[in-house]
C-alpha cells in the first residue's frame, strides 16, 4: 500500500501535533515537532525556559496557529473547524494558563462559574443557584474551604489561586485538562498538595491530563510520560525512570539535576486527599 499523503488520525490520541513549525519573526520555535497525547494519561512537557512549551500548549487549544504542522485534537484538525465545531469542541478541554488568568473583579466562586455561565449562553440559561453550586463544589474538590467562594483573587494565597484556576479548569467537566506549570511559585508543601490533586483529577474523574512543569519532585510523582523538549522538538518521551539515563546531552543534563531529587516524596498533607473519600 502507498504510504498515505497526509499523517493519518490515531483513533488513541486525544492530541496529535504533526509537523509543526512555529516561527516568530526570524526566531524559529518549534521545528518540524511531533507530539502524541494518549487518552487517559498524564502527559509532562518539560525542557528550558523559552524552548516552546508554552506556545506549544495554546497551539494545542488553537489561541496561536503553527506556521505549519497539524494539530489534532479529539480527532478533529483544528486548521478546518467552523464557528459551530470550534465552539463544541472547546468545551471538552479546560485550560489552566501559566499566568493564571483569574479575574480580580470577581469573587473566586465567580470566577469558577464563569465557564458554565458562558456554555449557558450557547446552550439554555443555567439557574445562578446551580451555577454557584457547581462553583462551590469544584472549589470543595480542590480542597479550598467553604470561605474562600466569595473572596477575591488578591486576598488568596499562591497555593490557593492555583487551586481556585484549577477549579475553574475543571468547571466543565473536561476530557481534556491543560495546566501551565500548576506548581511554579509555591512553596514544595504546597507543590506537592497540587500534584497530588492532580494525579487524584484523573483517577477520580478519567481526564487526559497535559502539564506542563519544571518542578522535578512532580515530575516524579505525577506523570505517566515526560515529553523533554529541545531545539524545536521532542528530544526525549517516556516515563521518568526511563528518562533518567537518556543519552541526549540536553536530556542528560535536565535528568542530572533530576536524579538528585529522586528520593521517595513526603506523604502529602491529610487535607489533600480527604475530599477524594467524600
Ligand atoms: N506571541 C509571541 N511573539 C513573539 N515571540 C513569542 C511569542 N510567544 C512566545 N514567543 C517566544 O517563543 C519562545 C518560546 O516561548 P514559550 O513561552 O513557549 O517558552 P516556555 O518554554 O514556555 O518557557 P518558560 O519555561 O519560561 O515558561 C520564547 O523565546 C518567546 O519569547
Ligand atoms: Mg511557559
Amino acid at each position: 500500500m502507498p504510504a498515505p499523503s497526509a499523517p493519518e488520525a490515531d483513533a488513541d490520541a486525544v492530541v496529535q501535533m504533526q509537523g509543526i513549525v512555529t516561527r516568530f519573526g526570524r526566531q524559529t520555535v518549534h521545528d518540524g515537532l511531533d507530539l502524541t497525547v494518549r487518552r487517559g494519561e498524564i502527559l509532562a512537557i518539560a525542557g528550558g525556559s523559552g524552548s516552546g512549551k508554552s506556545v506549544l500548549l495554546r497551539e494545542m487549544v488553537g489561541l496561536q496557529q503553527p506556521t505549519a504542522g497539524t494539530v489534532r485534537v479529539f480527532g478533529t484538525d483544528l486548521a478546518t473547524l467552523d464557528d459551530a465545531s470550534w465552539q463544541a469542541l472547546r468545551r471538552r478541554w479546560g485550560v489552566m494558563f501559566q499566568k493564571g488568568g483569574l479575574f480580580s473583579a470577581l469573587t473566586v466562586q465567580e470566577n469558577v462559574g464563569l465557564p458554565l455561565r458562558e456554555q449557558g449562553r450557547l446552550q439554555g440559561r443555567l439557574p445562578d443557584a446551580l451555577v454557584d453550586g457547581i462553583a462551590a463544589w469544584k472549589l470543595a474538590l480542590t480542597g479550598l474551604p467553604p470561605d474562600v467562594v466569595g473572596k477575591h483573587p488578591d486576598a488568596l494565597s499562591g497555593g490557593m489561586l492555583k487551586r481556585a484556576a484549577l477549579a475553574r479548569a475543571l468547571a466543565l467537566d473536561p476530557e481534556l485538562l491543560i495546566l501551565d506549570e500548576p506548581t511554579s511559585g509555591l512553596d514544595p508543601a504546597s507543590a506537592a498538595g497540587i500534584g497530588t490533586l492532580i494525579r487524584a483529577t484523573q483517577t477520580q474523574f478519567g481526564p487526559t491530563i497535559v502539564l506542563i512543569s519544571h518542578d522535578l519532585e512532580l515530575l516524579w510523582r505525577v506523570p505517566d510520560r515526560v515529553a523533554v523538549l529541545g531545539e524545536g522538538r521532542v528530544l526525549a518521551i517516556g516515563p521518568m525512570a526511563s528518562l533518567a539515563d537518556h543519552p541526549h546531552p540536553t536530556v542528560a543534563a535536565y535528568f542530572d539535576d533530576a536524579r538528585r531529587h529522586a528520593a521517595p516524596a513526603p506523604s502529602p498533607p491529610a487535607q489533600e486527599t480527604a475530599w477524594k473519600t467524600s
